[in-house]
């Protein structure tokens, strides 16, 4: 990646308005409303004496109905009521801008901005600012604390933000402070059923879809929505607390990540929105000045799958699978493809035993006896393929941090360029959740330090994506889902063949997943007798298109994909993209997104579909209308079923156009993979 890809294509910037109201008396209500671009969306916000309150319209129809703002300072009254409006700003921004990776290459970002500074009345007034905006495809809202004398360093005990929603909708919500954070099946239910949940939380009322989540979360806690007793339509923000019960520990000035609504006809648009990154800041001048010539998109491989089913392990001894003969394999393999790393997990010393258990033990540059990891760099970057480094920190954040300038230091030096970071465990240093403010920290210093030793992240158990990729390049992806590993050996249950159908409408939105999919070998009975992968092969290579991520997994082992022609598809699919369309889909039923190749003009198609079977007509329009293609159709055989035959595929071509239609016959748990090639 050139450093000119980083930087921002200049569009305009209209200031509108800018308009100093004189101080408003606290005792009537002053009125303000903000409308999106395209006028569909209408922000109304009303400063009452006795409180903040903003309601949304979508459409004509009501979306969130008065819902209250404001912030509970500790040891001090609410700061949100009481207060007056000093000066309300107003502008318009329309740029477009380019991902120096992504799944969508140029984004708009467009909306309108309404700025209102308040202050108390009384004797020692605080200061609030509310900073609202307002794009065709959602609300962006957050809180502004400027530097004051009557405010400086304080504790957020609460954050009052509520969601007042107008409909008892169908809602899509994963339950929050359980122990393995958001590694849970999604949950469906009505609104009013909803107890307390992660964000994105993703909801169909019936002329709209909406989910509401957080942009640029840095120096503060992580948001949950929960449902407020005595109203069964309203969620309330829920700060993830410190073991105290503060909430955020902060300094003026500062500002909270931005509240999200995002808004469509359809849960399916819901995928074709950029708001939260369109909402995070670009890149600091510093970050694109600097050589970012080591972030790149790829696919990669990695010991890691024949640990989860059992064949091997991480710790040293006779099942140890980080070894110097079976990294090699790995490579020769990665060398042969379009595989550009390879992962080696338990590559360190100190996995012995129940790692998992006990307080961690993990030297993160010193290679486990067996693992010559110099030698074996070097033998990689002999052909090509570049080694993955893994800290794996058994939630032990304290301990990790006193080696992680060091860890990463050895990386550079060894030319690494990329981690897998890992957070095994119920709480973080024993007592903290893994998305309150002191892990919101952590990962900022992780990603820091990391980018100083030119090393791209991609973090499991970490904190949800809020669009941070966007400031910071070398951030690609994450977890922070039920991923693959589920259907290996971990102690509970494997996922349902609904998941995958289920997290790009939720999870999804946040950012890029590292779900790890491409399992081929349906039967690794030998040590998990009761796991499986619940779906279709073909349903397998689809998730390379469905579920988006810069880093994609080839999650199996070489010697599963060694000689298979479904292979082709792993080999020839992208990770980088130049534009996607989500087409079709219903949230737990069905799929379908194409993208376009960033550097060809090919596009893929992926579909995949619940335990049902399924026909989907497709029309092919997002093609060049001038260009005639070939469509390399990868695609469930007669048989094929999740449950009991997972392995039957065919591959197909036939030749089509801009003005085809293709007819899609999914199996139950199944998919279809395409890849239209430019004849
Ligand atoms: C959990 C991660 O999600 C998984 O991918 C990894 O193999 C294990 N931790 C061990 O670090
Ligand atoms: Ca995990």
């Amino acid at each position: 990646m050139h450093n000119s890809h980083l930087s921002i294509v200049l569009g305009f910037t209209l200031l509108l308005l800018t308009s100093a109201t004189k101080a408003e008396p606290a005792k009537q209500t002053a009125r303000y409303s903000l409308q999106s671009p395209d006028q569909q969306l209408a922000l109304q916000l009303e400063v009452k004496p006795e409180g903040l309150f903003y309601s949304v319209n979508y459409a004509g129809r009501p979306v969130v109905m008065p819902s209250r703002l404001g912030l509970k300072i500790k040891g001090q009254a609410a700061l949100g009521s009481g207060l007056k409006v000093v000066q309300t700003r107003e502008r318009e921004y329309n740029q477009d801008w380019q991902q120096p990776w992504g799944e969508q290459q140029t984004i708009n970002e467009h909306y309108r901005e309404l700025r209102v500074e308040l202050a108390e009345t009384g004797t020692k007034p605080r200061q609030l600012t509310l900073a609202i905006r307002a794009f065709n495809d959602g609300i962006g809202l957050r809180y502004e604390v400027p530097a004051q004398a009557n405010l400086q360093e304080f504790v957020i005990e609460d954050e009052l933000t509520e969601f007042v929603l107008a409909e008892n909708s169908h809602t899509w919500w994963l339950p929050a402070y359980r122990n393995w954070g958001p590694e849970y099946q999604y949950l469906r239910s009505a609104l009013s059923s909803v107890d307390v949940a992660f964000t994105p939380i993703t909801l169909e009322a019936r002329h709209y879809a909406l989910a509401i989540h957080e942009a640029a979360l840095v120096n503060y806690a992580s948001m949950t929505l929960r449902l407020v007793n005595d109203n069964t339509k309203t969620l309330k923000v829920d700060l993830v607390p410190w073991p105290n019960g503060d909430k955020v520990r902060t300094a003026a000035p500062m500002q909270s990540p931005w509240r999200t609504i995002q808004i469509a006809p359809k849960a399916i648009d819901l995928l074709n929105s950029y708001l939260t990154l369109n909402l995070n800041e670009a890149p600091a001048p510093e970050t694109l000045k600097a050589d970012n010539s080591y972030i790149k998109p790829g696919k990669y491989m990695g010991i890691w799958w024949e640990m989860h089913i059992g064949e091997k392990d991480w710790s040293p001894g006779p099942k140890q699978g980080a070894t110097t003969a079976r990294a090699k394999e790995y490579i020769d393999f990665a060398a042969q493809h379009d595989i550009s790393g390879i992962l080696i997990e338990g590559w360190n010393k100190g996995w012995e035993g129940e790692w998992w258990q006990r307080k961690p033990t993990f030297i993160f540059d010193k290679p486990v006896d067996g693992l010559d990891l110099e030698e074996v760099t070097r033998y990689a970057r002999d052909k090509g393929v570049e080694i993955i480094g893994h800290h794996e920190t058994a939630a032990g954040v304290t301990y990790y941090e006193q080696q992680m300038d060091a860890a990463f230091g050895y990386y550079e030096k060894l030319g690494i360029h990329s981690v897998k970071m890992g957070y095994v465990g119920t709480r973080i240093d024993g007592d903290q959740w893994h998305h309150g403010q002191y892990m919101v920290n952590h990962f900022q210093r992780v990603v820091d330090t990391a980018a100083r030793h030119k090393v791209m992240v991609n973090a499991h158990e970490t904190v949800t994506d809020t669009g941070l990729r966007r400031t910071y390049p070398s951030l690609m992806t994450r977890e922070c889902v039920r991923g693959m590993e589920y259907n290996g050996g971990s102690p509970d249950t494997g996922n349902m063949p609904d998941h995958t159908t289920i997290i790009p409408f939720t999870r999804g939105l946040s950012g890029p997943i590292d779900f790890t999919p491409g399992i081929f070998n349906f039967d690794y009975k030998k040590h998990r007798p009761y796991n499986r992968v619940p779906s279709t092969l073909a349903n397998q290579l689809a998730l390379y298109v469905v579920i988006y991520s810069p880093l994609q997994m080839v999650a199996d082992l070489p010697e599963n994909y060694a000689g298979h022609p479904a292979f082709q598809f792993i080999d020839d699919v992208p990770t980088d993209w130049k534009q996607s369309r989500a087409l079709q889909g219903e949230i737990g039923e069905y799929l379908v997104i194409a993208r376009q190749d960033k550097h060809s003009p090919d596009w893929y198609l992926g579909a995949i579909t619940n335990q049902d079977a399924r026909k989907l007509e497709v029309k092919l329009d997002f093609l060049d209308p001038k260009a005639r293609y070939e469509a390399q159709i990868y695609r469930d055989g007669k048989d094929a079923d999740w449950e009991t035959n997972p392995e039957a595929y065919e591959i197909k071509r036939i030749n089509v156009t801009a003005k085809s239609t293709l007819a899609l016959d999914l199996k139950p748990g199944g998919g279809t993979a395409v890849r239209f090639k430019q004849r």
